[in-house]
């Protein structure tokens, strides 16, 4: 049977760092607030004309081609996972394409934010199995810096985010103790709106949830972004963050379980669970749930942040060469996120 390996996998983090003491200069914030809700103690901001969502994916795909010991030229599928492309539209799957001169090959993006990773590995997993495809780059990467309030107003939301990249490549094998042994994939748009960002949209406001106050309706230059939403600066993300919260701790435990029991494996079977670095509490409260030990979780939002789609990728690489990660470890990533998204996937090193 093929299953498909994860061959190569790099990461690239922008070098200016934010720590939190930089953030209490332009709102008030605090750097005791902030630790003990989020863990977070600093994150990374993209440099400006330097570091695009596209400049950084390419970055880490650099180093994953290369761990895989190919080129550019023999990749025949991207996926890029971001919810910061560069434009609006096309994608930054061709961006990388052009980018890297690579040939005329498939290129898709994915627009699953904090679960794009674990959407993405999926999306390739079924094209190896398949046969179609023998070595997918998958990149997530984004940007979010460029687009947070930095206001007071924004504090909830943006002294939780960074940028970043991650990205692997994919490859077949035939051995039956390596690479991806199950992805399981999970939706609810039943309350999209309680971690968005809603404008620029061409319906923004149409289905606003009861939860969210709605957007006014007087249209603008024939979309719905108006004046008064402007000046409302509505443009920027939108978190219920208790809410979040509260559906991620009962959703991460749940598709780990599932991911497990399709395996017939147990939790102590775990060499390491990567989950998406949403929130360090989110993390400890999951952790415990399941009774997993320190060693067997692996945490890196103190020093990066929440890089939504990129935090998987990132953590795995980061654990992987700091040799916590070996040949044959059971490897379950898992992320939540925007949506509501939310995946799992189980794989032996
Ligand atoms: N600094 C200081 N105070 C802040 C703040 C900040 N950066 N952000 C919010 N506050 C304040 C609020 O204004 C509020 O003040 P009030 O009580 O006077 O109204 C108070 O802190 C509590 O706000 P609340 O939103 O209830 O805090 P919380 O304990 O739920 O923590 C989050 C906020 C965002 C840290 C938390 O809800 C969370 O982490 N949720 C999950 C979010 C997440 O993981 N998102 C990513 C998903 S992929």
């Amino acid at each position: 049977m093929i299953r498909s390996k994860i061959a190569g996998i790099g990461m690239y983090l922008p070098e200016n760092v934010v720590t939190n003491d930089d953030l209490t200069k332009v709102m008030d914030t605090t750097d005791e607030w902030i630790i003990e809700r989020t863990g977070i103690k600093e994150r990374r901001f993209a440099t400006r004309y330097k570091d695009t969502t596209t400049t950084m994916g390419v970055e880490a795909a650099k180093i994953a081609i290369e761990r895989a010991g190919i080129s550019s030229q023999d990749i025949d599928f991207i996926i890029f996972a971001t919810l910061s492309p560069d434009y609006f539209f096309p994608g930054c799957g061709v961006l990388t394409q052009r980018m890297m001169n690579m040939k005329e090959i498939a290129a898709l993006d994915i627009r699953n934010q904090c679960s794009g990773f674990v959407y993405g590995l999926s999306v390739a997993d079924q094209f190896i199995k398949t046969g179609m495809y023998k070595n997918i780059l998958l990149i997530a990467s984004e940007t979010h810096s460029y687009a947070l309030d930095f206001s007071t107003r924004g504090r909830n939301i943006s002294v939780i985010f960074g940028d970043g990249a991650g990205a692997v490549v994919l490859q077949p094998t035939m051995k039956n103790d390596q690479g991806v042994l199950s992805t399981h994939l999970h939706s609810d748009g039943s309350d999209a709106e309680l971690l968005s960002m809603m404008n620029p949209g061409f319906h923004a406001g149409r289905f606003v949830s009861a939860k969210k106050p709605p957007v006014p309706e007087k249209p603008y230059g024939g979309l719905f972004i108006t004046e008064d939403l402007l000046a409302k600066e509505d443009l920027y993300p939108y978190m219920d963050g208790p809410a979040v919260f509260k559906k991620a701790v009962i959703k991460l435990p749940e598709v780990i379980m599932e991911a497990l029991n399709q395996n017939q494996l147990k939790t102590s079977d775990l060499k390491m669970l990567i989950p998406h670095q949403a929130n360090l509490r989110i993390s400890q409260y999951v952790q415990q749930k399941m009774g997993l030990s320190d060693e067997q979780v692996y945490n890196n939002i103190q020093k990066i942040g929440n890089t939504t789609a990129a935090s998987v990728p990132i953590a795995l690489c980061e654990a992987w060469e700091d040799g916590k990660i070996q040949d044959g470890d059971l490897i379950c990533l898992a992320a939540f996120g925007s949506g509501f998204t939310w995946g799992s996937a189980l794989l032996r090193w």
